[in-house]
């Protein structure tokens, strides 16, 4: 009984102690706006977050020429996300396990587990199942002008995984950054557990009059000489791959646009069957650095925009970095009323944006050989789930 009550004390020390040590004091005023979306801003960046998928909405920065954009994909208004059926996880917190689980199975001290698949005719599970947590409306526990912070109990056997787990996500705005800093805890049985965002980005704000595409991004991943093999539904096959210097994937040797391999014949395919450029989980490898601080130690991954001069510099303590070029995209998603040029179809074009995600190895629940269960395997005795990131804004100066 005594251990019972501890279990359930946890989550509501934790959001005091979250509520205490991000951002300033709560403000009764605050709360969502008429499109119910919750403000937090600081100098050089202001965001907007909803409690459906606790994600961001809209994220703008001013540009080389002052001109602000709103830099990721989301909705005009909170209320059309519960009502759209088929988006793409825009902005949200896939839980309460990222990406993909091969065969909707996995096993935990000898006993198999068996989810609800919701993908490729029901052969895996994507980013925690039909109704993950980024179908689902968390809670707002704390907002101040520059923090919100969001929680959800995801209750035992929901989508068939083990486990009550109950979370919390905090946002927060300091200059020219936004970070965030999750928190996942198991409170009754062990249960796989990895979380990210799942943000679109155009750091054109879709009002590049020459190009409605992301492929002019330049991207620079250094840590990333690896990643994981998938098939061609991309369940990863247990097989790390070397991203050679020169190929398609590599990232690393030095910076290069999204777009620059496109005509190479390797790029096809590259993402799963029939699928041109990237939908790819690379490795983050730090170690041999020595001793590392991720909020100092250089950013696991750098993506700029040569038109609008913004740059992101991505500080993570996570130890993989999935990129997806938005090779799915086909004209059909709409971009928001603060994006885009009315000279050009207010959608995503095919390339249209790219997702980053900073998170763990992508089903190494699946792959025991690797050696990640402390990252993936979460029970009641064990420390809470935590990730940490950063992003970093700056603009190139206007020549
Ligand atoms: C962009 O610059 C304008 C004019 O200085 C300022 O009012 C606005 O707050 C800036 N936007 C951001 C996101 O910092
Ligand atoms: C909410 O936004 C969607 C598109 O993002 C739009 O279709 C819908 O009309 C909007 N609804 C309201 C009430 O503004
Ligand atoms: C896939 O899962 C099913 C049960 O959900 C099981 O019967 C089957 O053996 C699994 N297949 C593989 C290849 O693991
Ligand atoms: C999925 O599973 C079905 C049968 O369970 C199989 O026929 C199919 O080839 C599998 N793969 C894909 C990509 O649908
Ligand atoms: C989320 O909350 C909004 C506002 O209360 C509600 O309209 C919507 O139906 C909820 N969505 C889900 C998926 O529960
Ligand atoms: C509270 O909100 C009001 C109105 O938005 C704002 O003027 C004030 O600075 C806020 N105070 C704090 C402590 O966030
Ligand atoms: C995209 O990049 C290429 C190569 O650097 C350059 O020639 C082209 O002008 C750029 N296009 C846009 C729209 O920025
Ligand atoms: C990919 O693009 C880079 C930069 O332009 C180039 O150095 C490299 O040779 C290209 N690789 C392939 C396989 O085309
Ligand atoms: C891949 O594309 C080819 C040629 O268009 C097509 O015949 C095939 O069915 C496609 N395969 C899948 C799995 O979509
Ligand atoms: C475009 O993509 C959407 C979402 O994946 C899909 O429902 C739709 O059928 C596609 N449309 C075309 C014309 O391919």
């Amino acid at each position: 009984m005594l251990s019972f009550k501890l279990s359930a004390l946890v989550p509501l020390l934790a959001a005091i102690a979250l509520a205490d040590s991000y951002g300033s004091p709560p403000n009764k005023t605050l709360g969502p706006n008429a499109d119910g979306k919750y403000e937090i801003s600081a100098e050089g960046i202001r965001g907007y977050f909803i409690p459906y998928g606790a994600s961001i909405t809209n994220l703008f920065i001013n540009d080389t020429h002052g001109v602000e954009r709103d830099i990721v994909l989301g909705f005009d208004n909170a209320t059309h996300y519960s009502e759209d059926k088929f988006h793409p996880h825009l902005g949200g917190v896939p839980g309460r396990y990222a990406n993909r689980i091969k065969n909707s199975t996995f096993t935990i001290d000898g006993v198999d587990y068996h989810i609800t698949p919701n993908e490729n005719n029901n052969n895996d599970t994507l980013h925690g199942g039909p109704d993950g947590w980024d179908w689902r409306n968390f809670t707002v526990v704390s907002h101040t002008t520059d923090s919100i912070t969001f929680s959800i109990v995801d209750p035992d056997g929901k989508e068939g995984f083990p486990g009550e787990v109950v979370s919390y996500i905090t946002y927060t705005m300091t200059p020219n950054t936004w970070g965030f800093k999750m928190i996942a805890l198991s409170t009754t049985k062990k249960t796989p557990i990895m979380l990210s965002s799942h943000t679109y980005w155009n750091l054109d704000g879709f009002q590049n009059p020459e190009t409605p595409t992301a492929l002019n991004h330049t991207l620079h991943m250094p840590y990333s000489g690896q990643r994981i093999s998938t098939d061609g539904i991309l369940i990863p096959d247990g097989i790390i791959l070397p991203n050679l210097q020169y190929s398609v994937n590599d990232f690393w040797s030095s910076p290069k646009q999204l777009g620059a391999n496109f005509s190479a014949p390797e790029i096809h395919g590259n993402c799963g069957t029939n699928c041109t450029g990237y939908d790819t989980c690379y490795i983050v490898n730090r170690d041999q650095n020595g001793p590392f601080d991720w909020r100092t130690s250089g950013p696991v991954a750098t993506l700029s925009s040569p038109w609008s001069g913004i740059q992101v510099d991505i500080f993570s303590d996570q130890e993989a970095f999935q990129v997806y070029s938005c090779g799915g995209q086909n004209g059909t998603l709409p971009i928001k009323s603060t994006q885009g040029l009315d000279s050009r179809p207010r959608v995503v074009e095919q390339y249209g944006c790219i997702v980053m995600e900073v998170e763990d190895w992508i089903d190494a629940i699946n792959r025991p050989e690797w050696q990640r269960e402390k990252r993936n395997i979460f029970g009641p005795d064990d420390p809470p789930y935590v990730l940490e990131a950063q992003y970093k804004f700056s603009v190139k100066k206007s020549s």
